[in-house]
């Protein structure tokens, strides 16, 4: 069995009932049950990749947060901002959530930065062929109030087209860590600043040879040195670079590759979803 499954399946435990919005599909993880465990098993990890500098920001990168129980907001997911008002993750990061349980916050580098700026979940909707670890893991955020763009600490990223990323491409991965999937268990510590990492997409092809539920709605990449630098982040933006813009090619779905081994990390291939996305933007 791949990595990747067993630690999602470390989840069961963790499952929840509460069935709130969106018609929740599969497993459904009880982020109350999550944080109120970390909280009493913290653990060091080993967090590879390279802190953003300080000082610079990732303007399209946004920390979705959980309102616990005990009133803190906490990072669970990432996602990027796809409009003012509007955000792009995968579905298993809210599936089956309370949307009013969640924000997103924008302008930070430093997750304990209080002067980036919050906005709440109005509403949520994945995509309608999402099954875990197989196809479609992608949602879209309405969030309120949008946010301000300035360029420098917030802005959208390009994420229209549908033209297909080939293998070999030098790709950006920006996180803080995440709850699902990555890190030594879910039972981690995560940084708070701002993490990235820069590799290559491989070829589905390739990828398939060891992620064998592998489809076209995904695109891989794989770390050059294969060494288990645990940063990833559920929902989080995979970019490269179009010209004299960027564009967002994929969204951290599920893989193995930063902590453990040399097997490729799998996004969901956002140019597949080009129409979707776009119908949804307004
Ligand atoms: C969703 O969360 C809000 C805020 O915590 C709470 O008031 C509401 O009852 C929850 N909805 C459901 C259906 O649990
Ligand atoms: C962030 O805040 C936590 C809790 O207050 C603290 O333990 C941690 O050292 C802070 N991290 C940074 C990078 O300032």
């Amino acid at each position: 069995m791949k990595v990747g499954t067993t630690l999602i399946l470390l989840f069961v435990a963790l499952m929840g009932v509460e069935v709130i919005q969106g018609k929740p599909m599969g497993r459904i993880i009880d982020l109350d049950a999550y944080f109120e465990e970390a909280d009493t098993n913290s653990q060091e990890r080993v967090v590879g990749g390279y802190d953003v500098p300080e000082d610079e920001y990732v303007p399209y990168q946004v920390s979705m947060q959980f309102l616990t129980r005990s009133g803190q907001q906490r990072h669970f997911c990432g996602g990027s901002l796809i409009a003012p008002n509007r955000v792009l993750t995968a579905a298993h990061c809210v599936n089956g959530q309370n949307a009013s349980r969640i924000t997103v916050v924008a302008g930070i580098r430093d997750l304990n930065d209080s002067t980036g700026h919050r906005s709440q979940v109005q509403s949520y909707e994945m995509n309608e062929n999402y099954q875990e670890l197989v196809t479609s893991d992608i949602a879209i955020l309405k969030i309120d109030p949008p946010f301000e763009v300035d360029q420098k600490r917030v802005s959208t990223i390009d994420v229209s087209g549908s033209e297909e990323v080939g293998a070999d491409q030098e790709v950006l991965l920006t996180g803080w860590g995440s709850v699902f999937h990555f890190g030594t268990g879910p039972f981690a510590k995560y940084p708070t600043v701002l993490q990235k990492l820069s590799y290559k997409t491989l070829s589905n092809a390739r990828c398939k040879e060891t992620m064998t539920q592998l489809t076209d709605t995904e695109i891989c990449a794989l770390e050059r040195f294969g060494k288990g630098a645990c940063n990833g982040d559920s929902g989080g933006p995979l970019v490269m670079q179009k010209g004299e813009s960027l564009k967002q090619v994929g969204v951290v779905s599920y893989g193995t590759a930063f902590c453990a081994s040399n097997s490729p990390d799998v996004y969901t291939r956002v140019s597949m979803f080009d129409g979707w996305i776009a119908e949804r933007m307004s």
